[in-house]
């Protein structure tokens, strides 16, 4: 008589059984839910392109840190949309600025609650670019050369005043070569040595991030981040983008997007030890709530699937504007 030798469905023929066999389980620990800053007052302003993310005026801001903590989930990630841009993003490292002033509220709230800060001058400089541009003119179109070393500078003084503005982990996602050398020194010069770098290593230029520089008003003015992101065909170089933070002192690595990039986390995963965060992007939330909005999706079910699916592919971290539905779904409400 043929039958099967193996018989895989034994182990699958329950619940419980599946649960004791299970490899892979997301944890609201694994998590970080990103926030919006904006100035103004009673603002929570939906983000028109990302249906359950808002813009937050600080003085709302305090329902929106209170529900994230009430769910467990360990830290934030802030983004700021300043009052005035200018060509070297001064409201980035201004100690007043929007995410300074937002990390000091929300370390007085709550100082267990982890504030991650993102390192970058894209939403505070009126071209939209990560770092310093020279501009020229070619046949009356605008075009410019982020200049690396000088933006260095800057971007070292943006993380600087968020450690001193109460920041727990500072996140450079400017893509300039040694930007993790440069911050760590600025941080150890100016008594943040114990503050930890989760370093944006591995960052594709990718479609992938319309919808945040859509929230974040960051959008390039001319040109494009290609000479400065990573070419999304290439896996190699993710390696030698770990290779080098790490070597800079980077404390947590990162791969960003997420989807598109499973292989990408899974060799990253492999061959460094460091923590591994991926970040699930503005874009890849778009899609999933575009066709949930549609019915098309069940989103409970892709969410958690998804979620899982970055841990199974070796991230220990997921950054990702799902993270409070996620936790809710996760409680099983
Ligand atoms: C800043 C930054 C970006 C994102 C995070 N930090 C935009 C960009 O590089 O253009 C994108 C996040 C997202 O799409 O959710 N450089």
């Amino acid at each position: 008589m043929a039958f099967p030798i193996v018989r895989h469905r034994r182990l699958r023929a329950s619940a419980g059984i599946r649960g004791m066999v299970r490899e892979t389980v997301l944890n609201p620990l694994d998590l970080i839910q990103p926030i919006f800053v904006t100035y103004g007052t009673g603002i929570k302003r939906e983000i028109a392109s990302m249906p359950g993310v808002y813009h937050f005026s600080l003085d709302t801001l305090k329902e929106e840190v209170d529900e994230i903590v009430s769910l467990g989930i360990p830290a934030v990630l802030l983004f700021g949309i300043p009052e005035t841009k200018d060509a070297v993003g001064s409201s980035g490292f201004d100690e007043n600025g929007i995410v300074q002033e937002a990390t000091r509220l929300i370390k007085q709230w709550y100082p267990e609650l982890l504030v991650v800060a993102d390192t970058c001058l894209c939403e505070f400089t009126d071209h939209g670019h990560c770092g310093m541009v020279h501009t020229h003119t070619v046949d009356g179109v605008l075009h410019g050369d982020v200049i690396n070393d000088a933006s260095l500078e800057l971007l070292t003084r943006t993380a600087v005043s968020q450690a001193k503005a109460g920041a727990d982990i500072i996140a450079p996602s400017n893509m300039m070569d040694g930007f993790v050398q440069a911050i760590r020194a600025g941080l150890d010069e100016a008594g943040f040595e114990h503050v930890p770098i989760m370093s944006y290593s591995v960052k594709y230029a990718s479609a992938f991030y319309g919808p945040f520089r859509e929230a974040a008003d960051s959008a390039p003015q001319f040109g494009d981040r290609k000479t400065y992101q990573m070419d999304p065909a290439n896996v190699r170089e993710a390696i030698r983008e770990a290779e080098s933070d790490v070597l800079e002192g980077a404390d947590m690595l990162m791969v960003k997007p997420a989807l598109a990039y499973m292989d990408v986390i899974r060799v990253i995963r492999e061959q460094f030890d460091l923590p591994l965060v991926a970040y699930n992007v503005s874009g890849e939330y778009s899609m999933v709530k575009a066709a949930a909005q549609q019915g098309w999706i069940n989103e409970k079910a892709i969410v958690l699937e998804l979620l899982t699916g970055l841990k199974r592919a070796g991230a220990d971290t997921i950054i990702t504007y799902h993270a409070k539905d996620a936790v809710r779904w996760l409680r099983g409400e």
